[in-house]
């Protein structure tokens, strides 16, 4: 069967990287969540000390990156070189960091030539800000995933005590909204609807409700 590309864009919290998740397991297709490759060079930059917004020195820094996503059983892995840093690249730290480096040009434009060729063969749900406008503009499906700030906090929150983290509900939303900003306002790729994507608000919808729109949508599109 046809095997095609999945581009799932939308701000931070959406429910993005959970849906795409499942909907990928539905599909049998692999899970690309390229946040957590900026979060990676996020990470790295902060470890190294480097200025996060200077896009010269970035750019060296990926040279010399081997950024590597895994499948795992509770989800993707990420690898710099041979050490695992998926729970690292999590940190309040990287989150509230990440937009800096996520706006180097020379940081973006490595990691989409990455991007692009862990999709070339199809068979792939990619989630992220850009991808169905600039990662993949020929998915063949492309959908915009948001919710409202407050809905998109309450999931973190959620999250964060799932996983044993402390967290402060309304610390998160003034996040969530500064992150949203940025990621909109920046110049190079920013956070923007595709002309061709279908727009999901999921405020009112639950995961299992998204999750079947999209496997139709997906239905749909192999047609
Ligand atoms: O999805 P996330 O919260 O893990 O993403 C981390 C940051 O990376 C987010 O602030 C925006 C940035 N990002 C991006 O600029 N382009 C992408 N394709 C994915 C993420």
């Amino acid at each position: 069967m046809k095997k095609i590309q999945i581009a799932l864009d939308g701000p931070a919290g959406a429910g993005k990287s959970t849906i795409a998740k499942q909907l990928a397991s539905h599909l049998d297709y692999v899970y690309i969540d390229t946040g957590a490759m900026y979060r990676a060079v996020t990470l790295a930059a902060l470890e190294q000390g480097l200025d996060l917004e200077n896009g010269p020195i970035l750019g060296e820094l990926m040279k010399s990156l081997d950024i590597r996503l895994t499948p795992g059983e509770q989800g993707q892995r990420v690898f710099i070189g041979e050490r695992e840093v998926t729970d690292a690249i999590r940190t309040n730290e990287v989150t509230n960091n990440v937009s800096f480096v996520a706006r180097q040009a020379e940081v973006r434009s490595a990691l989409v030539v990455a991007q692009r060729k862990l999709a070339e063969r199809g068979g792939i749900v990619m989630d992220g800000r850009d991808i169905g406008t600039v990662v993949l503009p020929e998915a063949e499906l492309k959908v915009f995933l948001t919710a409202s700030v407050e809905e998109r906090a309450s999931r973190r929150h959620r999250e964060n005590i799932a996983r044993g983290m402390d967290s402060d509900l309304k610390g998160l939303q003034d996040e969530i909204a500064l992150r949203d900003k940025r990621d909109s306002e920046r110049t190079v790729s920013p956070l923007k609807q595709a002309d061709d994507a279908i727009y999901l608000d999921t405020t009112e919808l639950n995961i299992d409700q998204v999750v079947a729109r999209l496997t139709e949508l997906a239905e749909g599109a192999l047609k």
